[in-house]
């Protein structure tokens, strides 16, 4: 499979909300990702067939760069996608002398996939925000784990 990455921008809003929508159960609406892309969030996008597979958006705040959302469409999982759009983010920081020295991310205490992901990616895990996400159908709320890459 021949798979190409591109930053993306606001003529990419619709194939990013599909994605977004399909893989969190708090999703952004259209507007908050208009809002996002409009006011300096940087979105880096992975291509097969001409197709919108898997995106990442992150946000630059001072010396650290968050990462704010990652997926990749299910068909397409497990072949390196998601590591490799977190890599060249990565990549672009060291390549532009950037004052960023880390990169930051919260992930629910229950997503194993990407706790797995980013461990193998060399992110530590540093503390975590109780009770973070919205209550689910039994009224419980979930843990957030912050974890940190150091560049
Ligand atoms: C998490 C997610 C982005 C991973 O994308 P991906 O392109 O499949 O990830 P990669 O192929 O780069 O995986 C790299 C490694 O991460 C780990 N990993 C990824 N998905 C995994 C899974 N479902 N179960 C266990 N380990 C997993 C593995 O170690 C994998 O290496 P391997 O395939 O050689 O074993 C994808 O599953 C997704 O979109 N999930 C829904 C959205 C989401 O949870 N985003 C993260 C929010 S913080």
């Amino acid at each position: 499979m021949s798979i190409s990455l591109r930053q993306g921008g606001l003529a990419d809003l619709e194939a990013v909300y599909q994605l977004n929508r399909e893989n969190f159960s708090e999703y952004w609406s259209r507007e908050s990702l208009f809002s996002a892309l409009e006011s300096g969030y940087d979105l880096l996008l992975c291509e097969a067939e001409c197709q919108v597979v898997g995106y990442l958006l992150s946000l630059t705040v001072l010396d650290e760069i968050q990462i704010m959302q990652i997926a990749v469409f299910s068909d397409y999982r497990r072949q390196g996608i998601a590591s490799r759009m977190t890599a060249a983010l990565a990549e672009s920081l060291t390549a532009a002398d950037h004052h960023v020295c880390a990169m930051t991310l919260e992930v629910r205490q229950s997503n194993h996939a990407a706790r797995k992901l980013y461990a193998g990616l060399d992110f530590e895990e540093v503390g975590y925000r109780k009770k973070y996400y919205a209550p689910d159908i039994n009224g419980n709320r979930e843990d957030a784990i912050l974890m940190t890459r150091y560049l």
